[in-house]
This record gives C-alpha cells, sequence and structure tokens, in this order.
C-alpha cells in the first residue's frame, strides 16, 4: 500500500465536509480510509457482507474478479497449477517467497518429522462420532491442538508461531485421513515419512487401495494442484474468521479450527459436496438440465458450483480444474455420468442469459467434486480437502496480522435498528 495522503474524496454531510485519504494499493486500487469517520462525523457506514470494505493491508494474494486473474505473492495461479508442487506453493505463500531448495527440503523435513499425532488425540479422534460430518471432527480435534502443544500456542512468540505451523501444517493430513479412516471402520493408519506429502496422504486414506503406477502417479498430480488451486483467497469467509478469531488473540489453532468451521458452509467450502449432491439429484430425478435450469431461475434451488462474490468472470482455478478433470477420467474405462452431466448443464447455463446477464460462472468447486469423487473420496470428505489446501492461507494470514501495525482487535460496527427504550412490565 503506498500511503497517498495528497489524494482525498471529500464527504458532505450536515455537519460539514470531511476529507478522507485515499491509499493506492500495488496494482492502483484505490482504498478510501475511514478511520477518522465515526470520531468525526458520529456516523458509521454499512456494508452487508463487507462486500466494500477492506479489513486490512495485505500483501498474501491478488485477485481481479472482473479480469479473472488469481496471484500468490505475484505468482499467477496458472503457473503455480502447472509448475509448482504444494509444498513450495505453501511455502510461498506463509513465508513470501519461493524457497530455495534447500529450504524447501529443511521445510517438507519438519513436515515429515511432526506428522505424528499424540496418541491420547488419536483415542480422542476414535472416541468421536464416527459417521459424523468430517469436517465437525476435524474442527474439533484442531481445536485441541491448543491443549496438546501448549508450548506453541502462544500468539506473542515468534518461535511458538512458527513452531505451531510447522504442527499445523504437517498434522492436518493425518487427522484428516484418521477420521476419514475411522468413518470406514478402517483402522488408521500412521504417517510414513519416507513418503512426499500427498503421497503420504494418500496413503494414510486409502491404505493398500491407494491406486499406484500411472493411476498413481496422476492422483498425486490432481490432489497436488487442487491444493495450490485452494491455497490461498485473501479474505474469503473462513480466511476472515481466522483473521477476526485471531485479531482476539486467540493462538492458531483456535482461529484455524475456527477457519475450519467457517468452511465447512454450504455457500463456501461445502460448495464441492453441495455440487456433486445436486448433479445427484439431477441424474435420480431424472428431471432435464432445462427444466432443472428453470427451477434455478424461479429461485427455488442456486446452481451450486456457479457463481462467486470476487469473480464475475470464469474463476481462473475452475480452467486448470476441468482440465485435470478430462485428464482424470480418460483414465477409466467408462466415462463419468455426472462429469458428463456437469458438462451439459455447464454449457446449458453459460448460453443462458439469466447466468451472463449476473456474470455467473463456473467457480472452483464445479468440477472439483467430479474429480475426488472420481479418486473414490465420499463427498463428505470434499472440504476436508479444501480444508488441506486452504491451510497455508490461513496460516499466512494469521501470522500477517500478527505483524500488521494497524493491527486491532476486529470489531465492527451495526446500524440499530431495534426498539427504543421501553418499561419492563410492572415498572412504571
Ligand atoms: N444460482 C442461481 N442464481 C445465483 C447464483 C447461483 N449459484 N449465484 C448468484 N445468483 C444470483 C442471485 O440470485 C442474484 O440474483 P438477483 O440479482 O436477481 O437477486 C445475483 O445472482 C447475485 O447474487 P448474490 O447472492 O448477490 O451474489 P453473492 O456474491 O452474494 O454470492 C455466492 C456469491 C454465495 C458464491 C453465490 O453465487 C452462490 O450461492 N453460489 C452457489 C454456491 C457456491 O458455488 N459457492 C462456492 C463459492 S466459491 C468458494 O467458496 C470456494
Amino acid at each position: 500500500m503506498s500511503d497517498d495522503k495528497e489524494r482525498t474524496v471529500e464527504l458532505h454531510y450536515e455537519g460539514g465536509v470531511l476529507k478522507l485519504p485515499v491509499f493506492t494499493g500495488t496494482e492502483g486500487e484505490s482504498t478510501i480510509e475511514l478511520k477518522t469517520l465515526l470520531g468525526s462525523t458520529g456516523m458509521t457506514t454499512l456494508d452487508p457482507g463487507f462486500g466494500n470494505t477492506a479489513s486490512c493491508s495485505s500483501k498474501i494474494t491478488y485477485i481481479d474478479g472482473a479480469a479473472g486473474i488469481l496471484r500468490y505473492r505475484g505468482y499467477p495461479i496458472e503457473d503455480l497449477a502447472v509448475h509448482s508442487t504444494f509444498l513450495e506453493t505453501a511455502y510461498l505463500v506463509i513465508y513470501g517467497e519461493l524457497p530455495e531448495p534447500g529450504r524447501l527440503k529443511e521445510f517438507s523435513d519438519k513436515l515429515r518429522d511432526n506428522a505424528d499425532i499424540p496418541a491420547e488425540m488419536g483415542a480422542f479422534i476414535d472416541a468421536m462420532p464416527r459417521n459424523g460430518h468430517p469436517m465437525a471432527l476435524m474442527a474439533g480435534a484442531v481445536n485441541t491442538l491448543a491443549a496438546y502443544y501448549e508450548d506453541s500456542a502462544d500468539p506473542e512468540d515468534e518461535d511458538q508461531v512458527e513452531l505451531a505451523t510447522i504442527r499445523l501444517m504437517a498434522k492436518l493430513p493425518t487427522i484428516a485421513a484418521r477420521i476419514y479412516r475411522n468413518s470406514i471402520g478402517e483402522t488408521p493408519i500412521d504417517p510414513d515419512d519416507s513418503l512426499d506429502y500427498v503421497d503420504n496422504f494418500i496413503r494414510m486414506t486409502f491404505g493398500d487401495k491407494a491406486p499406484s503406477g500411472e493411476l498413481g502417479d496422476l492422483f498425486n498430480k490432481a490432489v497436488g494442484m487442487l491444493l495450490v488451486l485452494h491455497a490461498d483467497h485473501e479474505l474469503n469467509c473462513s480466511t476472515a474468521t481466522v483473521r477476526v478469531v485471531g485479531s482476539a488473540k486467540a493462538d492458531i489453532f483456535a482461529s484455524v479450527a475456527s477457519g475450519i468451521n467457517a468452511l465447512s458452509g454450504p455457500s463456501h467450502g461445502g460448495a464441492n459436496q453441495a455440487v456433486l449432491e445436486m448433479l445427484e439429484e439431477i441424474r435420480d430425478s431424472g428431471i432435464s438440465i432445462e427444466d432443472f435450469l428453470e427451477k434455478v431461475k424461479a429461485r427455488e434451488m442456486r446452481l451450486m458450483g456457479f457463481g462467486h462474490r470476487v469473480y464475475k468472470n470464469f474463476d481462473p482455478r475452475s480452467k486448470e480444474i476441468k482440465v485435470l478433470a478430462s485428464q482424470i477420467l480418460d483414465q477409466h474405462d467408462s466415462p463419468d455420468e455426472l462429469f458428463a452431466l456437469a458438462l451439459k448443464l455447464e454449457a446449458a447455463a453459460l448460453q443462458d442469459s439469466y447466468f451472463t446477464e449476473r456474470k455467473l460462472y463456473p467457480n472452483v468447486d464445479f468440477y472439483t467434486g467430479v474429480i475426488y469423487r472420481t479418486m473414490g473420496f465420499p463427498t463428505n470428505m470434499f472440504t476436508v480437502l479444501f480444508a488441506l489446501g486452504r491451510l497455508p492461507g490461513w496460516i499466512a494470514h494469521y501470522r500477517e496480522q500478527l505483524h500488521d501495525p494497524a493491527f486491532r482487535i476486529a470489531r465492527p460496527r451495526q446500524h440499530y435498528v431495534g426498539s427504543n427504550e421501553r418499561r419492563y412490565p410492572g415498572q412504571g
């Protein structure tokens, strides 16, 4: 942010004129600073869903929704998706630069060394309801990390925050895989420090049933790419949640657990599950695509996987995912019926003025679920995979906030429209 105090806008109100500074971001975006508004005018702003409100300055991710641009630390998502690995991208998102090979190895080794979870924690996860939604179980498990690792729960201590970063990155796949194994009644599999991050997660999840050979390589590539594509997305609902909780100086484990809870909602991370359920419903009910879209247009339902608060053009991640989906499905003997249905649904929606006029395009979730399903992940694990991908972003935002000189506890105002003062019955 360049602090361009010479640029101002004037707010004319009943009591006078207030000059407000305008900041220019590195991509030329203008942001009006409202810090003095309440004190000078007695007025607040009303911005439901924070659609026009920047709550912080950030150097992590740049999005231009109209142009379909997404960059982590300046690097276009298209390059990272194809040329980077999840660990390299995670390092970039968290620490700000692509790692030298030695640094990447060091990072990877630390994650291997910390992938185990304490036996008591394993028992705690095993005692949770086995058919509960894995996002609820994962949030619960992550919340308890602060209790198991009190030596890395102090946000004021940089070394502790760094140690917690490694622990979170290292243990989340182990936690996720254990929850999955429990849900299918199989014995949990311990991490294997001879495997890379993604392979280890796939093995802890599927065990001997994990595909090998060419298909195994494609699986690894696909999971890795999907994690890269989800690694950060600036101030989305879950990341904003992590920041809000962290702003109270809650530890990073509690903050990330809150992010997982926010992500579980069907308007956010739960959308990839909702897309699959929608496709299955269309298939099972036998409704035509045209009739289904009529129901959407009549507001009886939403077309899940379409639309985005920020992208008013193709979500750049959805393009990469569509290519990946075709590659994976090509490897299978029989074409996937839900993928075929998704292709038809997308084509029909993109020709319909209801969607084009509202700039509703496929988002990252439209094809993600189809890919995960083909890999053998059950529908309720899709959002868990999203959380594994988003973890570096949550961590990076939590850490960035700790060093922000403008850091304050998050405390929005409200526009009160309730009752005026009234007397309690019998009190005059
Ligand atoms: N299907 C049908 N109509 C839609 C959809 C949709 N998926 N999304 C938006 N619209 C319509 C709205 O009804 C509204 O129409 P109107 O102006 O006639 O009232 C208009 O488009 C604008 O919609 P908003 O709700 O204002 O858009 P908003 O930015 O608040 O919502 C959201 C974004 C929540 C993602 C929405 O598009 C949606 O619900 N999509 C489906 C769920 C989904 O795929 N979520 C994943 C998001 S990506 C992610 O979290 C990784």
